[in-house]
């Protein structure tokens, strides 16, 4: 079946919200190399197999670096976040791997493993809270929020009270209809609060990230100001919300697949598989990894010009058939494990194992202390985050 491309505007509506857009499907059947109108009426390719998307992303080739002339901006204000941003993410190498490893050491197995207790008693406490509230209580604000703003606040060194400041940030920097002036307004807020923080750790050290950042990269020189700031923008932003989202439409997810969730309540050792799957079904960065081409490139056997766009869809490379057979069904029991949620190649998710242990440790916690977790409003109610970012449910009310 052939689309109309000259219909075929980006981002596309879903049908259902836990499935990617109906087009992708037949897309990536039929062009896997489609072109896609943006809001800015430039036309970059929208990519939907697997094997492509990871060809890609592991190409060094094709540069992340939002300045660049061709790189895809699919919202208006996301694109004068993304032209600011400074940190590792949006650069590429050498400075991309110089910058990473200056915090690679502060997310490896060993850390995340000796902050699983902590974890643990944050999700216990947390539920001890959301229990004691009257039935219906939505479970974003109160537990899918609080719990990944706890972690990486004690990890950075910011102080947990202050996170209404970064929350703001992330609702207008992430939204797809924050206006550029709405979008400087936020980013000149959000870098004098962390001006004020690393002046704070300057005179102040701690043991936390920020504090090494500052004594051991910053005062000695090897980054300046606003690369120190940026990078821990950028820790503290990825390190909140992504987690928090996953963690609610997750929560959801488990809950209208009842015979899935009875699947992990009997046996726990199959929740690391589970939250696989999970990231792999939800595929939250739904907007997906972009890229420019910086010469002329051939992917797979299709040609790609030097200066043009690149959305590498990620929902779509997670339900691509070729790797996940019966790629709609939610199975907890599948190998989920070649997913893309985390990205791939040199940018490939910095913070993943955290992220899978926070997520492990809620579901295998949640379901067994709150057996009774139901949705407290019909499912028709609910408002899904397609005008974010990062894919969720704007509120989840529960009883227990
Ligand atoms: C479920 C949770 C998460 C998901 C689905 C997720 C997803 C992703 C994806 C897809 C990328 C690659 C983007 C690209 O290639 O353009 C990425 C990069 C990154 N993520 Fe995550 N992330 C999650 C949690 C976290 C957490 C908890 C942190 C904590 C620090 C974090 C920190 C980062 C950083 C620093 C990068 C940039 C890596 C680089 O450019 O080298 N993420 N993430």
């Amino acid at each position: 079946m052939a689309l109309d491309l000259a219909e075929l505007s980006y981002p596309m509506q879903r049908s259902c919200p836990f499935h990617p857009p109906e087009a992708y499907a037949p897309l990536r059947e039929n062009q896997p190399f489609a072109r896609v109108r943006l809001w800015d009426g430039s036309h970059p390719y929208l990519l939907t197999r697997y094997e492509d998307i990871r060809a890609v992303l592991a190409e060094p080739r094709f540069s992340c670096e939002p300045v660049r002339e061709g790189f895809p901006h699919v919202y208006e204000g996301r694109m004068v976040a993304d032209k600011a941003d400074r940190s590792f993410l949006r650069l590429d190498n050498p400075e991309h791997d110089r910058l990473r490893r200056m915090v690679t050491k502060e997310f490896t197995v060993k850390k995340v493993q000796a902050l699983r207790p902590y974890i643990q008693a944050t999700v216990d406490r947390l539920i001890d809270n959301y229990a004691a509230m009257p039935q219906g209580s939505d479970f974003v604000e109160h537990f899918a929020a609080p719990l990944p703003t706890d972690i990486i606040t004690l990890l950075l060194g910011i102080p947990y009270e202050d996170h209404e400041i970064f929350r703001r940030a992330t609702r207008i920097q992430f939204g797809s209809r924050s206006t550029p002036a709405e979008v400087r307004e936020s980013l000149a807020e959000l870098f004098g609060y962390l001006d004020a923080l690393i002046t704070r750790k300057e005179a102040e050290p701690a043991d936390d990230v920020v504090s090494r950042l500052v004594h051991d990269q910053y005062r000695p020189g090897h980054i300046d100001r606003i690369t120190l700031i940026n990078i821990v923008r950028l820790l503290l932003s990825a390190g909140h919300q992504t987690t928090q989202n996953m963690t609610a439409l997750g929560v959801l997810t488990l809950l209208q697949h009842p015979d899935q969730l009875a699947l992990i309540r009997a046996d726990a050792s199959l929740i690391p598989g589970a939250v696989e799957e999970l990231l792999r079904f939800s595929s939250i960065l739904h907007t997906g990894a972009r890229r420019v081409a910086l010469e002329d490139i051939d992917v797979n056997g299709h040609l790609v010009r030097a200066g043009e766009g690149v959305i590498c869809s990620i929902p779509a490379a997670n339900r691509d058939g070729e790797l996940f057979p019966d790629p709609d069904r939610f199975d907890v029991t599948r190998d989920a494990g070649p997913h893309v949620a985390f990205g791939f190649g040199v940018h490939q998710c910095l913070g993943q194992v955290l992220a899978r242990a926070e997520l492990q440790i809620v579901y295998e916690t949640l379901f067994r202390r709150l057996p009774e977790l139901r949705l407290a409003v019909p499912f028709e109610s609910l408002r899904f985050r397609h005008d974010m970012f990062v894919y969720g449910v704007h509120e989840l009310p529960l009883s227990w």
